[in-house]
Formats: C-alpha cells, structure tokens, sequence
C-alpha cells in the first residue's frame, strides 16, 4: 500500500453520489504529487465543503461542484503556477466520462470543463455553478497562508465575513 490512503468517501462521512469510490481510486493513481501536500487530498476535500456551503446559497450545481473539488487539480505536474493544469483537468473529465466515472448531462460537462480550464485565471464573472467552484478553490487559500481577498471572490455568498472566517479557521485542517 502506497502513502496514499485509499478512500471511498469524504472524511465527513457523507456519501456522494458522484463521488464514487472507482472515481476516487482514478484521480488518486492519475495524482503525480504529494497527496498530502498543497495542491492533494486535504485541499480537495476542503474546497468540497467550501464548495457545498456556498452552494446552498448560490442554488450551484452540486454534482459539478462536488467534482471539480476531485479533478481540477488532479493534472498538475508541480505545485506552482502551472498554467496547464486547467486545461488538462478538463481533458481530464472527458476521459472520465468515457470511462464511465463521471456521469453527468452535456449542460453539466460543460460546466465542470469550463470551470476546471479556468479556474486559476483569476476571472470572477461566469454562469453560478462555475463561480461557486472557483470561490470554494479561492476560500482556501489560508492553506498557503493568503487570506481570499473578497475582491477576488466571485459570489456573495463566498465573500460573507463568517464564511471567510469559517474557511480560515479550517484552513490547515486535514478535510
Ligand atoms: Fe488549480
């Protein structure tokens, strides 16, 4: 067994219905870097939640939120800029759907590709599933020590003084 902790759901217990543990066990052997670093596992499931909290005020797509938070930064080759990783989650997502991991509508596949390509370009206007993603990724970057600056947020419901507060607080803790 590799340092990668094999795991067929979320850490709060909460099956997801597209989450699925085959979906998971993808995503953990296509991961090149530290699952535990940065950009791994704990990230992802933080961004879920964030993702998941916001989307209750936003009315997100939660299937598309819940996904992204598990493939935006799966195709990253370094822990840096890497301007790719976009664009090759995206790639990503259709060979999941061929594999039959993801299952989602045409509409619901766009939007997860549309919000994986751009999700480090720093845009903030968009449809509201696509922004609700790119504010749960923004809301923990108190990972990295960087409070989200509510200007560079895209919702309202991201930029709520007690969400800002909660995701801080939860900012290194294991998701
Ligand atoms: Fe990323």
């Amino acid at each position: 067994m590799s340092k990668k902790r094999r795991h067929s759901q979320s850490r709060d217990g909460t099956a997801s219905s597209v989450l699925s543990a085959a979906l998971l066990a993808a995503v953990q052997e296509r991961f090149e870097l530290d699952w535990h670093g940065v950009h791994g596992i704990h990230h992802w499931r933080r961004v879920r939640e964030n993702g998941l909290r916001i989307a209750r005020a936003t009315g997100a797509n939660v299937r598309v939120v819940e996904l992204f938070s598990h493939v935006y930064d799966v195709c990253r080759e370094n822990e840096g800029g890497d301007p790719g990783h976009g664009r090759r989650a995206a790639a990503y997502v259709e060979e999941l759907r061929a594999a039959e991991l993801v299952r989602l509508s045409e509409e619901e596949t766009g939007l997860l590709v549309e919000a994986c390509t751009y999700h480090s370009n720093g845009r903030t206007r968009g449809e509201v599933t696509v922004l609700t993603c790119w504010d749960a990724d923004r809301l923990d970057l108190g990972r990295v020590g960087i409070r989200p600056d509510p200007k560079c947020l895209c919702t309202a419901a991201a930029r709520e003084a007690r969400v800002l507060a909660w995701a801080w607080e939860r900012r290194v803790r294991p998701g």
